[in-house]
């Protein structure tokens, strides 16, 4: 293993013993990524994807003024996306929470941290990529978004992913994971796998959200295998 994966794996959490010039990772972690399994196909609707400056502020003003749902009653205000425009890898979470609703940006708090830490595993800094969510506002008590809310939300991620036009996506999270491949699978059967999404084919892994991982810090070894597995993806010539 590289000095340099050693160095993110500590930063993510995860323990590297080294002994007697072999390496020993804490439970059983590949640092390689895992093999990627039988691709699928998951259609999306089609966006157009005219890239300019334009389309993406009447996006976001969409999004700012929307009122398709309940929850813009009670958002303190819209969590439309951060990050690079024309970003190769494009995050997809589930919703925002308490203080990203306060911020307006995704991906602020400790999950958020913890989810920085990850993407810079595999070299792609925070600023490198997009960051989205399903559901735009916040839904009260970070209850799961019901499937209504991501509905009407949906048509504003997919224009997103349109204009970033990613080379891989990376779901994270249960939530995330169903809705975009609209299946109720087990996450663990998701991830580790390559489905391909929408028209384009876009390249789309599954990981655990980083809440979670936060709370169950033993799969972080599991998780670094699926960012391998989109650093790999990335690396291929289109
Ligand atoms: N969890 C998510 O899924 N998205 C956020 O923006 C914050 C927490």
């Amino acid at each position: 293993m590289s000095e340099r994966a050693e160095r993110y794996l500590a930063e993510i959490g995860i323990a590297v013993y080294k002994r007697r010039g072999f390496v020993a990772e804490a439970a059983s972690v590949r640092a390689e990524p895992a093999e990627p399994g039988p691709i699928e196909r998951v259609a999306a609707e089609p966006q157009p994807s005219v890239t300019t400056p334009e389309a993406w502020e009447r996006l976001a003003a969409e999004v700012r003024a929307c009122t398709l749902c309940g929850l813009h009653k009670t958002r303190t205000q819209t969590v439309f996306g951060v990050g690079r425009r024309d970003a190769e890898l494009l995050v997809i979470g589930e919703a925002p929470g308490a203080d990203e609703d306060r911020q307006g940006e995704p991906f602020v708090g400790r999950a958020g941290q913890l989810l920085n830490a990850m993407l810079r595993a595999i070299g792609l800094p925070r600023s490198e990529v997009y960051i989205a969510n399903i559901l735009k506002c916040r839904p009260p008590g970070n209850r799961d978004p019901q499937p209504e809310e991501a509905s009407h939300c949906t048509p504003y991620l997919s224009r997103q992913i349109a204009l970033v036009n990613p080379r891989a996506i990376l779901a994270v999270g249960r939530i995330s994971a169903q809705w975009l491949l609209q299946t109720d699978s087990p996450i663990g059967r998701l991830r580790g796998r390559v489905f391909r999404y929408g028209e384009s084919g876009t390249p789309l892994v599954v990981t655990y959200h980083p809440a979670y991982l936060l709370r169950s810090p033993l799969q972080k070894a599991t998780a670094w295998t699926d960012l391998c597995m989109v650093k790999e993806l990335l690396q291929k010539r289109a």
